[in-house]
């Protein structure tokens, strides 16, 4: 087994499958026990990752920096658009603001996924490597069902693995989402139905056809790809911030996040994971549902399983609409181990955080980044945070992907009929008003 680079172990039963010839000749299943759930372990000394994280380590251009830990065998097979290797950048005015506004001295940075290349949210990483790993894997025709992010990476950088990609989506779905997976020629189904629906019809495509289906949340293609946010926030900050805000829909983020730590930790150099605070869009959040129900009662036996299903959920953020999340008993466990939080921000909202955002900084954030934005104003005005946390909020996309949203940033436009109509601007004046909007909230 050591002559190879990687191979994929069974959480359940312990089983090594081989490599992704065996593991998508399987159907993506344990050959012994049937569990989809799989380690990646390397045969390799992971002391060489001390290197890769080093901060003198200047030369990262995208995800694959991080090659010898991502299970793939040969660099020809790489797909890449520069995804990944993405700044963290310090929001000083959130500092400014938990100082002034509730007397907390914090750190704040964000992780500016809308900077990837490929589609400009945090599925572009996942998408790479996943269609690299395909690609090498002979892979010709994939499926996958999604509530809109996903599908966009998938469909782009399947494309450019020359991989044909079905996907599923929600009645729901952004007509964006939509029109930019045709762009790149790739089918969209749309069902009559809500995401649980998308799902159920993709996984019965995949078995009609024998067609592979992305495994979703726990995906080990896509684990191990979002695993090196990790590995980039100590190769940028030398440390890894100690609360980690993002916007909540299956929970692929957290599920990464702990499988870094598991290497870091053979290695020495991280051991307490962030506290994860995972937000949910009002509109769809059925996790902090179940979470806020276990904690009043001092989370009981089976509260892991104890959440609600929503059919058909209505929400703003169609991006994150899971009314079913498979995924709570392993989330509502990460967060718990982590001492964080579940927790949901008014969509009402999300277009004066995306307006005060961009103000302050020009980063035109979309509306399932605004959600972790909120997320962050929610966790500092009911004492989530406290002095000294350095926290980080993953900014998981940027406006283009919600052309509505876009317009709503409308607000300073005065229509005219001549000069007469028209003082001299001061944007200045524009900034008490933002901030007042994101105060009252909590006043
Ligand atoms: C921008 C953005 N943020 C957050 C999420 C939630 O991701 P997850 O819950 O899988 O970690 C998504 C998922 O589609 C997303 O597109
Ligand atoms: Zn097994």
């Amino acid at each position: 087994m050591k002559d190879t680079k990687f191979y994929l172990q069974c959480t359940q039963c312990g089983y090594h499958v081989a490599d992704f010839k065996e593991w998508f000749g399987s159907m993506q299943k344990c050959p012994k026990c049937g569990s989809t759930i799989v380690d990646v372990k390397y045969n390799k000394d992971y002391n060489e990752l001390k290197n890769l994280i080093k901060s003198s380590n200047g030369e990262a251009k995208n995800v694959f920096h991080y090659f010898d830990f991502l299970p793939l065998n040969k660099k020809e097979n790489i797909i890449t658009r520069g995804e990944g290797v993405i700044p963290l950048e310090k929001w000083d005015f959130l500092k400014k603001y938990a100082k002034e506004a509730c007397n907390i001295d914090i750190e704040v940075h964000a992780y500016r996924n809308d900077l990837n290349q490929g589609t400009g949210t945090f599925k572009d990483v996942a998408a790479a490597v996943a269609a690299s790993v395909l690609k090498e894997n002979g892979v010709k025709e994939y499926c996958v069902a999604s509530t809109g992010n996903i599908a966009n990476a998938f469909a782009h950088y399947l494309a450019e693995a020359g991989i044909s990609l079905s996907v599923f989506i929600p009645n729901d779905a952004l007509k964006a989402n939509e029109a930019e997976v045709n762009s790149y020629g790739q089918k969209i189904y749309r069902v009559k139905g809500d995401y649980a629906y998308a799902k159920k019809i993709a996984a019965e495509y995949s078995e009609k056809y024998g067609i592979l289906i992305s495994g979703g949340n726990t995906d080990p293609m896509r684990v191990e790809a979002k695993k090196t946010m990790v590995f980039e926030w100590l190769r940028q900050i030398g440390e890894v911030p100690n609360v980690y805000i993002q916007a909540l829909s299956g929970g692929t983020g957290p599920i990464a996040i702990e499988k870094a730590y598991k290497e870091l930790r053979k290695i020495g150099v991280a051991e307490i994971m962030p506290r994860f605070i995972m937000v949910q869009p009002s509109g769809c959040a059925p996790m902090t549902h179940g979470w806020v129900k276990a904690k009043a009662a001092g989370f009981p036996e089976g509260w892991l399983t104890d959440y609600p299903k929503y059919d058909n959920p209505v929400t703003k953020v169609p991006t994150l609409a899971t009314g079913k999340p498979g995924t709570y008993p392993i989330l509502a466990r990460l967060v718990k181990e982590s001492h964080g939080e579940m927790i949901e921000f008014n969509e009402e909202y999300l277009v004066d955080i995306a307006r005060l955002i961009a103000f302050e900084t020009t980063i035109r954030i979309g509306p399932a980044a605004a959600i972790a934005v909120g997320g962050f104003f929610e966790s500092l005005h009911n004492g989530h945070l406290k002095n000294g946390d350095k926290v980080l909020i993953n900014v998981g996309e940027g406006v283009r992907r919600a052309p509505d949203f876009v317009e709503e940033m409308i607000y300073t436009t005065q229509h005219i009929d001549s000069v007469n109509d028209c003082q001299r601007f001061d944007r200045e004046k524009l900034r008490a008003d933002l901030w007042s909007k994101v105060a009252s909230i909590y006043s």
